[in-house]
C-alpha cells in the first residue's frame, strides 16, 4: 500500500460516498481588512450570513465603518468587529492581527479588500505618484498577507488568504499604469507565497481580480457612463455586482480548499478583450 493513502477514503469513493460540508466557517475569525468599502462589505454580509466572526479593518472613514457595520449587523445578524488602521504601517498592521486574535484565538481566514485607486495623470505621471499606489496597492497588503500567514503558521492553522488585485492587473488596459502595476505584482507575491507555503503548511493565498463592479472605487466611473463603451461594444454583458467578487472570495476561504496561487478574474471577461 501507498505511504498516502487511506484505505477508508478510498471505500468511500468506491461507495460513491462524497463530503460536501457546509457552514464551515461558522465560529471561525476571518480579518477583512477594507471590508467596510463597496465590496468588502458584501463579503462580511456572506460571513455574517454563515455565523462566522467578521473582523473588519478601515482607514479612517469612521463614519462609514460604523453606519456600515451597524447596517449589516441589523440584516444579517451576527456582530461586525471593526478595527481601524492603515495597514501600510508596520505598528497597525500588528494592530490588525492582535485585534482579530482575540475572538479565537487566531485568525483562520483573511481577505484583504484594501486599495486605491490611484488615479494620476497618465501624461503628467511622477515617482511619488507610483511609490503612493505601490504603498497601498501591493506593500501594505503584501506584508499584512505574509504577517498572517506566519501568525497561522506559528498556530498550525490550515487557513486561506485572498488578495484582491483588479481586471487591471489582469489585462493590459492603456494608460493604466499607475493602478494596474501594483496590482499586477500582487499576483507574482502571491505566487511566490503560495510556493513557499504549500506543501510544507496546509496554507492557501489566492487572489481575486474584479471588474467593473457597480459599487466602491468604480462606482462614480460606471455612474458618469465612462464605461458604457464596455457593454456598447459587448465586451461584457453587464457590470459587476459585489455578490459576484463576494462569492470567488468565499470559494477561496473554504477550509478543505485545495486551491492555492491562483488568480480568478471576476470581470465577465473583460480582461480578456483587452
Ligand atoms: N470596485 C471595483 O469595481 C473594483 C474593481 C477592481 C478591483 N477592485 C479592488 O477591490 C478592492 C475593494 O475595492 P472597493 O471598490 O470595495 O474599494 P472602496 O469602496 O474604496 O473601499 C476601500 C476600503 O479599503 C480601506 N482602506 C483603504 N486604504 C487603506 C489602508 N491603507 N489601510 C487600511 N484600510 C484601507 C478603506 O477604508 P476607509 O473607508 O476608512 O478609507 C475601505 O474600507 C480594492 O483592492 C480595489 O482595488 C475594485
Amino acid at each position: 500500500m501507498a505511504s498516502y493513502m487511506n484505505p477508508e477514503q478510498i471505500q468511500r469513493y468506491q461507495n460513491l460516498e462524497f463530503a460536501f460540508p457546509e457552514h464551515t466557517l461558522r465560529g471561525a475569525a476571518i480579518l477583512i481588512p477594507g471590508g467596510t468599502g463597496g465590496l468588502g462589505a458584501a463579503l462580511v454580509a456572506r460571513l455574517l450570513m454563515e455565523q462566522a466572526i467578521p473582523i473588519v479593518g478601515y482607514l479612517s472613514n469612521k463614519e462609514r465603518a460604523r453606519r456600515v457595520g451597524l447596517k449589516l449587523e441589523s440584516l444579517y445578524g451576527g456582530t461586525v468587529h471593526l478595527v481601524e488602521g492603515d495597514i501600510r504601517c508596520a505598528p497597525e498592521r500588528k494592530k490588525y492581527i492582535e485585534f482579530a486574535s482575540q475572538f479565537t484565538g487566531r485568525i483562520q481566514g483573511f481577505a484583504c479588500f484594501v486599495g486605491d485607486p490611484a488615479r494620476a495623470n497618465f501624461d503628467e505621471l511622477q515617482s511619488t505618484d507610483l511609490a503612493k499606489s505601490f504603498e497601498s496597492n501591493f506593500i501594505g497588503p503584501v506584508l499584512l498577507a505574509k504577517e498572517v500567514g506566519e501568525h497561522m503558521i506559528a498556530r498550525k492553522v490550515e487557513g486561506s488568504l485572498v488578495l484582491l488585485s483588479s481586471m487591471q492587473g489582469v489585462g493590459l488596459f492603456e494608460r493604466s499604469l499607475n493602478y494596474a502595476v501594483p496590482k499586477a505584482s500582487l499576483i507574482h507575491a502571491c505566487r511566490i507565497l503560495a510556493k513557499q507555503w504549500s506543501g510544507k503548511h496546509n496554507l492557501r493565498i489566492n487572489l481575486v481580480a474584479p471588474g467593473a463592479t457597480v459599487v466602491g472605487m468604480a462606482e462614480s466611473s460606471i455612474r458618469s457612463g465612462k464605461y458604457d463603451g464596455f457593454i456598447d461594444r459587448q465586451d461584457i454583458c453587464r457590470f459587476g455586482r459585489p455578490e459576484d467578487v463576494a462569492r470567488a472570495v468565499r470559494f477561496l476561504l473554504e477550509p478543505d480548499s485545495y486551491v492555492t496561487g491562483q488568480v480568478i478574474a471576476v470581470d465577465g471577461g473583460l480582461s480578456l478583450k483587452a
